[in-house]
């Protein structure tokens, strides 16, 4: 049987309206050393946005994710600055019981964000999950998250309330047109 992880195993060359030129490809074990250096360069806020509450459990817990993932249930696209090797954003992805629900994650460097990096993870992911055969993709975002809210919703996601601080972005993959949306002219792909 194909391992369903070999979907995701195409990797990307784009370049950045700041001139950076990104390398996105799946993420490896041996990604995880470069994990602290991208950390020390996101902000206290976007890993609040991130991580709401679990900060402090961060480091250990998504590097020991990172080096451990099982491309059955679960994926990860890591972003790479092709000219300094460091890492500029990551995106996850993972399984629900189901086999047909996913749950994502995603983290851009703080100094690129506004660049188009995050929509290139996020049509990366979605991408992936179509291929997989995957129907929904899901992700928990703070209320105040107004830029990544704004963003799902140009992705084709919409939002359910979680509570007065949570919303549940939510994209149908069997009637998204996600994948066919180019990017607004800023982002070039070599
Ligand atoms: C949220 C986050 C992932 C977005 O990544 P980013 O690289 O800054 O986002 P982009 O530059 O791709 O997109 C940002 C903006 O461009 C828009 N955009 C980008 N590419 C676009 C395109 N091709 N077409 C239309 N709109 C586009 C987005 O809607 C958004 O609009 P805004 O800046 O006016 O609010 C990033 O800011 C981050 O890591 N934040 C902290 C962590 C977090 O909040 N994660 C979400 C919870 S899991």
């Amino acid at each position: 049987m194909p391992d369903k992880g070999d979907f995701g195993s195409s990797e990307s060359h784009e370049t950045l309206p700041g001139g950076e030129r990104v390398l996105i490809r799946r993420a490896r074990p041996e990604d995880v050393a470069l994990y602290p250096d991208f950390l020390a360069d996101v902000s206290a806020e976007d890993l609040r946005l991130r991580f709401f509450a679990r900060v402090a459990e961060l480091s250990a817990e998504e590097s020991d994710k990172l080096s451990h993932l099982d491309y059955r249930h679960e994926m990860a696209f890591i972003a790479l600055d092709e000219d300094t090797g460091q890492m500029l954003g990551l995106v996850r992805l993972k399984d629900e019981l189901d086999e047909k629900t996913a749950e994502f994650a995603i983290l851009v460097r703080s100094r690129v964000k506004g660049h188009g990096l995050g929509w290139l993870l996020m049509q990366r992911v979605i991408d992936y999950a179509k291929a997989k055969g995957l129907r929904r993709v899901y992700g928990d975002v703070l209320a105040e998250n107004a830029s990544m809210l704004q963003m799902c919703a140009e992705l084709g996601f919409y939002a359910q309330d979680m509570g007065p601080d949570i919303k549940r972005v939510v994209l149908d993959l069997e009637t998204s047109p996600a994948s066919d949306r180019q990017p607004s002219g800023a982002v070039t792909k070599r």
